[in-house]
């Protein structure tokens, strides 16, 4: 039988999903993907018809595949479209938190890294969740002053080695699909005391580029000449302003590859 969600008490709206209480489980919540995509921190807007099914599509694929691999996550089920199933938050991190495998955005406007620049080891970057203050960059020193001095360091600690874990799954599998998964920003809170990846990933939480070549050669401080960025097949089509159109034509081609993930195991 559907869910329906026009009595059920709403715990919070965000900008792309919303989040109800389970009438039958206080340890879970539905989580329902809206239309809406956002970017520059929420202040370009748009609706997209279909493109909550096809993110809930791409987050199905992309949380079983990482609980399969044994990642701790707050995904328990998707019960029909557009809805899953997630353990409740005790307390959310208003952490964004980055990995990076290859420089593009905003990384480029802060220092000396030239697009395509290729990070082995991945670099990790935690930002303070914050739209009217955009995401600011917490600086590198603090924390590690954070890890090795305070009671909750090792929360950094979890998340980053958490996030890397995520990335090298992610990369793999999308690497079976000829793409390159160049960053992505995941979120954590606390469940039953243990830090734990929550929220969404879909065609918003990363950057994918296709293989510019039948056999790229990655062994190189610099990989763009591998890869093909105008074929990019996430958010950044919104961003650098395609149509709506081409935006979610992207993202249902994310979904397809992401379904493949089922048969990884
Ligand atoms: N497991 C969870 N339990 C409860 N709330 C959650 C869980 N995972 C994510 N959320 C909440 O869902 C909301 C995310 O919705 P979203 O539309 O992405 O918001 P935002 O505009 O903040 O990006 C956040 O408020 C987040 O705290
Ligand atoms: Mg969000």
């Amino acid at each position: 039988m559907a869910l329906v969600f026009d009595k059920m008490h709403v715990i919070i709206e965000g900008k792309t999903k919303i989040i109800y209480e389970n009438p039958d489980d206080p340890k879970t919540v539905f989580m329902k993907f809206k239309d809406d995509i956002t970017a520059g921190d929420g202040v370009k807007h748009d609706v997209i018809q279909g493109k909550a099914l096809v993110d809930w599509k791409t987050n199905k694929d992309i949380f079983e595949y990482l609980n399969r691999k044994g990642i701790h996550t707050h995904y328990v089920e998707s019960p029909q479209e557009c809805v899953s199933i997630v353990r409740k938050l005790d307390y959310k991190i208003d952490l964004e938190v980055v990995t990076r495998r290859v420089a593009a955005g905003s990384i480029l406007k802060w220092g000396t890294a030239v697009e395509g620049q290729r990070f082995d080891p991945l670099i990790t970057q935690f930002h303070y969740k914050d739209d009217p203050l955009h995401d600011p960059m917490l600086d590198a020193a603090y924390v590690e002053f954070i890890i090795s001095s305070k009671q909750d360091g090792h929360w950094f600690k979890e998340m980053r080695e958490i996030n890397i874990d995520v990335f090298q799954e992610l990369e793999t599998a999308f690497k079976q699909c000829r793409i390159q998964l160049i960053d992505f920003k995941l979120e954590y809170g606390l469940i039953d005391g243990k830090v734990t990846l929550i929220d969404e990933i879909s065609g918003g939480s990363f950057r994918l580029w296709p293989y510019a070549k039948e056999n790229p050669d990655f062994n190189q401080p610099n990989i763009l000449s591998e890869l093909d960025p105008k074929g990019r097949l996430d958010k950044d089509n919104y961003r650098l302003g395609e149509s709506l159109d081409q935006v979610q034509t992207k993202f249902e081609q994310i979904a397809n590859l992401t379904d493949t993930f089922k048969d990884l195991s």
